[in-house]
Order: structure tokens, then sequence, then C-alpha cells
């Protein structure tokens, strides 16, 4: 497995690979991987011939406030875990190589980032499409592979290719949860015994939304305001949102159908977590 920090290093390698008739996959990260990340990972390898992990911290798509400095960093673990999952390559470059000077150029989208996560993080997507639009430029994927825990982003990035002509081809993979259910994600490990307890409750909450509309139930109302009796905040769970959103427009719904997201964020403590599902589908 090669560990490339340089854009030039990343592009020549990619080129070799092209020169040769490979296709390549691209798993963007921010690192810290855990399950869920490796299973973009093996999704990645049934893509293409060769896989490439960027691991990126990225600065702007953090805001003032937010844990840019803590967020966590184990580099020889990640590289450990993409080396047996059979990565061709590894994409870790620094901030200084990944923005050179102060970029005055970023990209946005207008309508799917508005809602959701985009109202109570500004700038948080502009980051996001910024750095994974360089990443598709110097990596030159063929297919990029998301998880739909972040399913906002992952409707952000379909978005962004197909409106700036991008030639790779996305695909997203399902949440993958812990035993008990919790979303897998880098930022469970700031949660304390008793917070990683009551974060449950967000998983539960999605589950009942599932259930009830088995049972047929139809009205967003009346799963928001299950959801919202659910997830306590006497047990230190604070709900940011929970919205019962189109899959396509990520605009709330008057009547709930099959394929219909509820997708929710929220603190526990000082953790932001965020958590979906797609009603008639699975959790
Ligand atoms: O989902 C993430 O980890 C990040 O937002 C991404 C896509 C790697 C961009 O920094």
């Amino acid at each position: 497995m090669e560990v490339l920090t340089t854009k030039s290093d990343m592009r020549a390698f990619g080129a070799a690979l092209r020169k040769v008739g490979r296709s390549q996959a691209l798993v963007p990260t921010m690192g810290a991987l855990h399950e869920g990340h490796l299973s973009l990972v093996r999704r990645a390898g049934a893509e293409a011939d060769a896989t490439v992990v960027s691991i990126f911290v990225n600065p702007t798509q953090f805001g003032p406030e937010e844990d840019f400095s803590r967020y966590p960093r184990d580099m020889e673990r990640d590289l450990e875990l993409c080396r047996a999952e059979g990565a061709a390559a590894i994409f870790a470059p620094s901030a200084e190589e990944m923005y050179v000077g102060k970029p005055t150029t970023f990209v946005g989208e207008e309508v799917l980032a508005s809602g959701l996560c985009g109202a109570f993080r500004p700038g948080h997507f502009r980051g996001v499409l910024t750095v994974v639009a360089k990443l598709f430029h110097v990596v030159q994927p063929d297919v990029a592979v998301f998880g739909r825990k972040d399913l906002q982003q992952a409707r952000l990035i379909e978005q962004m290719v197909r409106d700036l002509d991008f030639p790779v081809r996305i695909c997203t993979a399902p949440t993958v949860r812990e035993d008990d259910g919790l979303a897998m994600s880098s930022r469970n490990r700031y949660l304390d015994p008793a917070e990683r307890k009551s974060a449950l409750s967000l998983y539960e909450s999605l589950g009942c939304a599932q259930r009830v509309y088995n049972e047929g139930e139809r009205d967003p109302k009346v799963i928001e305001r299950m959801i919202r009796e659910q997830v306590s905040p006497t047990g230190g769970v604070e709900l940011e949102y929970v919205e019962i959103v189109s899959y396509d427009t990520l605009k709330p719904v008057q009547r709930v159908e099959k394929g219909t997201v509820v997708a929710l964020a929220a603190r526990v403590g000082n953790t932001r977590l965020i958590d979906n599902v797609v009603l008639g589908g699975a959790l």
C-alpha cells in the first residue's frame, strides 16, 4: 500500500493505474476510521480495481466553534486498517499541501444545502464540497463511495457531480451500526458511558418511526412528535432538528411515503451526532 502525501505523487499514482487500464475508487475520509469507513473501503474494492482512501481532516468544513482541533487523529492505526482491507493507496496531504495559500474559490450548493445540517452549520457544506471537488481533481477516481449516515452530504455530492460534470460515479453505502444500534461515527469516542447510553435513544426513536410507518402511519407531524417524545432531554440528549423530508429534495413532506427520510441531529453533552432512516427500507 502506497502512502502519498503530495498532490503530484497522487496524480502520478492515478496516471500509472490508468495507463494499464485499471479503474480507481476513492473513499474520502477524515480518518479515525471505524467499521463504517471500512465497509466503504470494501464496497470500493467491489467497484474498481484499486482503492484509494483519502485521510484529511478538512479545516474548511469546521466552524470556528467546532471540534477541528480535537477531532480524533490516529494515522498509524488508520494505515493498518486500510492495509488490512487491501487499499492500494492512502492519500494523506497536509492542510498546506491541500490548500496552497489562502483559497478564495469555493464550491457551494444553493438548494439542498440550505436545510437540515446546513441550517445549523453555516459554511460546512461549502467546505465539504470544495474539498471533495479538489479530491476528485487530484485523484481522478472512476467511482467514489460515501456513507448514507451523512445523507445530506451524499445528496449534495451527487448534485455537484451532476451540475459540474465530474466524470465520477457516486456510490452510497448503508449506515453501519454498533451492536446496540448506535450509528458508527468517529465522534462516538467523545461520549462518556452515560452519554453513550443516552445516545441510543436516537436510534430507538428512528426505529419507532420505521415501525409506525410500517404499521400505516403517513402523517409526518405524528412521526415527528413521536420522535421528540422518545428523545428525552432529561437523558442529556438535546435534539437540534428532526425533519421528515423527501430523499430527492431534502424538503419537508406533507405526507410520508416509501423512501421518505427521517433525519435528525442532536447534541449529547458536547458531542453532535446525526442519524437518519429511509422509511420502508432498512434502518
Ligand atoms: O464525511 C467525511 O468524512 C467528510 O465530510 C469528507 C467527505 C471526507 C470531506 O472532508
